[in-house]
């Protein structure tokens, strides 16, 4: 299939109709930026209801990293849903499940023994990295970032700090959660210079944090995006990770990677991690790790996840048929897809990058692999948000046929399938460059509020 191809308005006359009966019957809750209604995918393109082909550089919120219905994963799912859907690994065993386990301890970015939770999302991943850190050391704190994304159910909501309307409405918060500035040194939330960004943000955590607040002693963990998803697209520079190695070490805290947006061969590498050579205790997994099917993983040292049977589990978590999905989903990313998510994102980066001087409106382009954000601003000076000017660049290059998602309040994302192909990337440029000088000509009108755009 090749996109973009638009045949119809949008949403043509199939997806409105699918669309109106949406209303009526599904959660409000859920955010959705314009009119897409999916009928198939293939690689980085999808098509809707109507016939109109979109390149897809969202991936289901980051999700689909072999490409849509890769015929390998496929194929894995068919054969052992043929066999059996479910036994809950609860309970009983099941081959696929350990095997996972056993590529798991293979591919994260932690030495030594490893062993592996199941769970069905991110947020349970959270869940259980909670858990087991209060559980192995007996302390019940934890430090999560300002901007971090780690799921919506309670214990992990509480370590959320995205969007107030994530928040609002659902309190009170699990106790017992602290939140400190993450590097973002376009912005740096502490005020300090790009250079010295990253250490004055650990600072605040020995200076402030642990002077005013929170004994160090009483911290089970620290829970960090290595490249911060939903606040933005934030890479921060090394030293960050170094220090809060350094720091979480000195005190016995362990750090748990959230690797569900950034892992899984998306930042061209298998997880984030690698970039900053941070050896974390946990790695959350989850999106990627199965192509679409449901599932996430919190791997730990071993020594670490040594919990009594019954402390945690899940009836579903772990389910032979995603883990066979994601059995499959890793050999392809060994094989290629690490290197093209590496060698497709730096060619993508490069040319985004080359699109500022023709475009006042991009602030900064910023990424790993295929984990792109560009920051939109209205004066490069100020740095003044372009948060309606974001969401109308969204809805110009979705009719131009090219789906994409907002990060943060101001950054369009570039999160494709990891199968994309140069071609596709130089399509995606085309498209952003066009809707880029529409919206500086227009714009972008009245949009509207800035809480209800799609995301995690
Ligand atoms: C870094 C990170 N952690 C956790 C989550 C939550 O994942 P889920 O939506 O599967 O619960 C997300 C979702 O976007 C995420 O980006």
């Amino acid at each position: 299939m090749t996109a973009p191809d638009i045949k119809t308005p949008l949403p043509g006359p199939k997806a409105k109709a699918i669309i109106d009966r949406d209303e009526k019957r599904v959660s409000t809750s859920y955010t959705r930026s314009y009119p897409f209604v999916m009928a198939r995918g293939e690689g980085a393109v999808v098509e809707d209801v109507d016939g109109n082909r979109f390149l897809d550089c969202a991936a289901g919120i980051a999700v689909t990293s072999t490409g849509h219905s890769h015929p390998d994963v496929v194929k894995a799912i068919v054969d052992q849903a043929q066999k059996f859907l479910h036994m809950s690994g609860t309970d009983f065993y099941y081959e696929p499940q350990v095997r996972l386990a056993e590529q798991i301890a293979e591919i994260v970015p932690i030495r030594g023994d490893v062993r592996s939770f199941f769970g069905n999302s991110g947020t349970e991943a959270t869940e259980a990295a909670i858990k087991l850190a209060r559980y192995a050391t007996k302390r019940p704190n934890v430090i999560a970032f300002f901007g971090s994304f780690h799921g919506r159910s309670l214990g992990a909501l509480a370590l959320t700090a995205s969007k107030v309307v994530q928040r609002k409405g659902m309190g009170p918060m699990m106790p017992g959660v602290y939140h400190a500035p993450y590097a973002d040194c376009y912005r740096c939330p502490v005020g300090a210079s790009p250079d010295t960004c990253a250490a004055e943000c650990v600072d605040w955590i020995e200076n402030q944090l642990f002077l005013h607040l929170v004994s160090p002693d009483e911290v089970a963990a620290l829970v960090v995006e290595p490249i911060q998803g939903e606040g933005g697209y934030v890479v921060p520079p090394k030293q960050f990770h170094d220090r809060l190695r350094s720091l979480t070490r000195q005190h016995g805290i362990l750090l748990v990677a959230d690797e569900v947006q950034s892992g899984m061969g998306r930042t061209g590498r298998m997880f984030a991690c690698e970039h900053f050579d941070l050896e974390p205790d946990m790695v959350n997994i989850a999106k990627g790790i199965a192509s679409g099917m449901p599932l996430g993983i919190t791997a730990a040292r071993a020594d670490v996840m040594s919990w009594p049977p019954g402390t945690h589990a899940s009836t579903f978590g772990g389910n032979p048929v995603s883990c066979a999905a994601a059995l499959a989903t890793i050999n392809i990313l060994r094989e290629r897809l690490v290197k093209n998510a590496e060698t497709v994102g730096s060619y993508l980066l490069d040319r985004l990058r080359a699109l500022a001087d023709a475009h006042p409106l991009i602030g900064e382009v910023r990424g790993k692999g295929l984990m792109i954000g560009v920051e939109l601003v209205r004066d490069r000076k100020t740095k003044e948000r372009a948060v309606t000017e974001r969401d109308a660049v969204l809805e110009a290059m979705f009719a131009r046929g090219v789906l994409i998602l907002g990060a943060g309040r101001n950054t369009v994302r570039f999160a494709p399938p990891l199968v994309l192909s140069k071609e596709q990337a130089d399509s995606a440029v085309k498209v952003f460059d066009e809707a880029l000088t529409e919206i500086e000509k227009t714009g972008g009108g009245t949009r509207r509020p800035e809480t209800a755009r799609a995301g995690a």
